[in-house]
Order: C-alpha cells, then sequence, then structure tokens
C-alpha cells in the first residue's frame, strides 16, 4: 500500500508491455517516483514517531512490544528512526518527572532494541517552556535535556546512508509559552545549504510536525464560521517556503512526519509527505480517529523510490 510502484506496474501490466514506459507522457519518469522495474531496494527502515512514554502505566511494556517485534522481523531495518514526542510531556513538568520519563525510555530502548537509531525532537521533549516554575537558566533547560539524554549534537543534522540522503529537522520553534512548527532563518539557511551540496542523491526530510499535512486539519475542531482554522502547531507555518526550496531540490523525494497521530499522505510538486500514526495511538488510550497505535516500515529503492507500510503491533487496552 501507499506506495506508486503499485500503480506503476498495474499501468504497465495494463500496456502488456514494459517496453511501452519510454514512450508515456514523462508522468512515470519524471519525478522518479515511480520506479523503475529492475530497481534495487538498498534501505529498510523503521519511523517510530510518538512513543509518549509516560513514567508509569503500560507505555514502556507496549514500546518495548514495537520494538521487538521489529528486531525480530525477519526483513529487519537496518534502523530505526524516532519522530519526536519520544517522552510523554516535558514542557509542563519538574525535573523529577523530566528524569524519570526520560530513564524508562532509555530503560526500553537498551533492553528492547539492537537496531540503530536517529532521533529527531518533539514538542513533548522539551522541558520548562510552559511551566513558570522552571527557570530558563536552568542548564537543561529547552531542549538541552533531550540533545543530551540522546547525545544529539544538534536539534537539526543530516547524515548519508545506502545512496540515499537524510534531513532530519527542528519543528519546534518557541512561541510564547507554547511553540508554533517553524525553522527560523538560522535552520532555514542550514537547510538550503545542505540539499545544495547533496544533488546527487535521493533525499528524505524527516520532521516532527508536518512541512504539509491534510489531516492535521482533522486533529482537533478546525471548522471556524468563517472557514478552516489549522493552527501554526500542527503544521509547519514556513511550508510555502520549504516547498520552494524542495521545487529547486528536485532530489527531495519523500517527507516524514508525526505529531498528528493519524496516517496520510500527501503528493505535491513531485514530494510525497507521509505523516505516520503514533506508537502511543491515542496517547494509549487506542486507536486515535481512524489510525491505531503503529509504527511504519519504509523501503528505499535505488531509483529514488520507496514504498510504506503502517503496521500494528498488537496493543491491547489494559485487562
Ligand atoms: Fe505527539
Amino acid at each position: 500500500m501507499n506506495s506508486d510502484t503499485t500503480s506503476r506496474r498495474n499501468l504497465l501490466k495494463a500496456a502488456g508491455m514494459a517496453g511501452i514506459a519510454s514512450l508515456l507522457p514523462g508522468l512515470a519518469l519524471a519525478d522518479g517516483r515511480k520506479g523503475r522495474p529492475n530497481r534495487k531496494r538498498v534501505l529498510r527502515f523503521a519511523h517510530f514517531t510518538d512513543c509518549h512514554v509516560n513514567r508509569y502505566g503500560a507505555d514502556a511494556h507496549w514500546l518495548a512490544k514495537a520494538l521487538e517485534q521489529v528486531n525480530d522481523l525477519k526483513d529487519r531495518p537496518a534502523m530505526i528512526l524516532f519522530g519526536g514526542d519520544m517522552i510523554f510531556e516535558g514542557n509542563s513538568v519538574d525535573a523529577q518527572a523530566m528524569r524519570d520519563q526520560w530513564s524508562e525510555f532509555r530503560g526500553v530502548l537498551k533492553n528492547s532494541n539492537a537496531v540503530p537509531v536517529q532521533y529527531c525532537l518533539g514538542n513533548h521533549d522539551i522541558w520548562g517552556w510552559s511551566n513558570r516554575a522552571v527557570s530558563p537558566n536552568e542548564p537543561l533547560y529547552g531542549k538541552r535535556w533531550a540533545l543530551d539524554t540522546l547525545q544529539m549534537e544538534n536539534a537539526n543534522y543530516s547524515f548519508d546512508r545506502a545512496g540515499w540522503h537524510f534531513v532530519v529537522l527542528d519543528s519546534v520553534s518557541r512561541f510564547r509559552m507554547g511553540y508554533i512548527g517553524k525553522l527560523g532563518p538560522e535552520q532555514l539557511e542550514w537547510l538550503g545549504q545542505d540539499l545544495g551540496t547533496h544533488r546527487e542523491k535521493p533525499t528524505l526530510v524527516m520532521s516532527h510536525i508536518p512541512l504539509l499535512s491534510a489531516c492535521s486539519a482533522f486533529f482537533g475542531p478546525s471548522e471556524r464560521p468563517f472557514g478552516w482554522s489549522v493552527p501554526g502547531a500542527l503544521m509547519h507555518m514556513d511550508s510555502r517556503h520549504i516547498k520552494d526550496m524542495f521545487n529547486q531540490n528536485k532530489q527531495v523525494k519523500v517527507a516524514i512526519s508525526g505529531h498528528i497521530h493519524l496516517v496520510e499522505r500527501v503528493d505535491y510538486n513531485g514530494v510525497s509527505y507521509l505523516c505516520d500514526g503514533a506508537v502511543c495511538g491515542n496517547w494509549w488510550r487506542g486507536p486515535f480517529q481512524e489510525t491505531p497505535p503503529g509504527y511504519a516500515l519504509i523501503d528505499l529503492y535505488d531509483d529514488g523510490t520507496w514504498h510504506r507500510d503502517y503496521n500494528k503491533y498488537g496493543w491491547q487496552p489494559a485487562a
């Protein structure tokens, strides 16, 4: 499911011969998303987003189950990308609660996962932004606690793997006592430079908050008398700028996110924007709207194409 390759295969089958592909209008090959018949898979990874592990309850048990399922797969992914909101909630809590949540999360990773991981920060991984009792002078204030715990040098970074380029963005910008999805001028400049110097590799971009999303409108009540109103906390406020950058960098094929706890795919101007459901589903109370607790397995191919499956891992309510 969710792969353009299926539609291309059907198209070729319907045409009766693979050779006709070269006669078809540019749609199939121009944006690289349809897949070569002899394409090779170069990497499989899992996207675990919105785990929201709390310091008590069954959360850690179920994250462990999901990780063990992935670790036990015969076709095991080569890495796991954590999409943010690893812990339940950091902004409003004291230092002890922060410590407990991270130690719970780290404990699960240590005991139930042997696959290499990369992290992206989410809004709930940040300490103190909405809690006046936490001083901004605390050494671990804001993003520092998560960065140190996860041994990340920066919240935004990039790396190469299996012929693909991966860009991890820091979605979360402070806005008053809360946040909005925004990169800010420095990170935007970094992104432009990073994409500009990696044009030869198909590229995947990961953010916590969706860069472009339809399901953001369904997260809460967004219907207003005058029309739809989607908060800047639910979709990046600088999406226009970012999609212009992607337009200048056609190697960007796919952008993955979480945050909304809903599965969706939006294709726009040659980029597929995939939002994945949450490991915690509806914050450990079952499915969130139509999306069950789960994680995505994403295959990347040598021709810049991809395939995503969203998998349940067997979450059950407490008996
Ligand atoms: Fe979340």
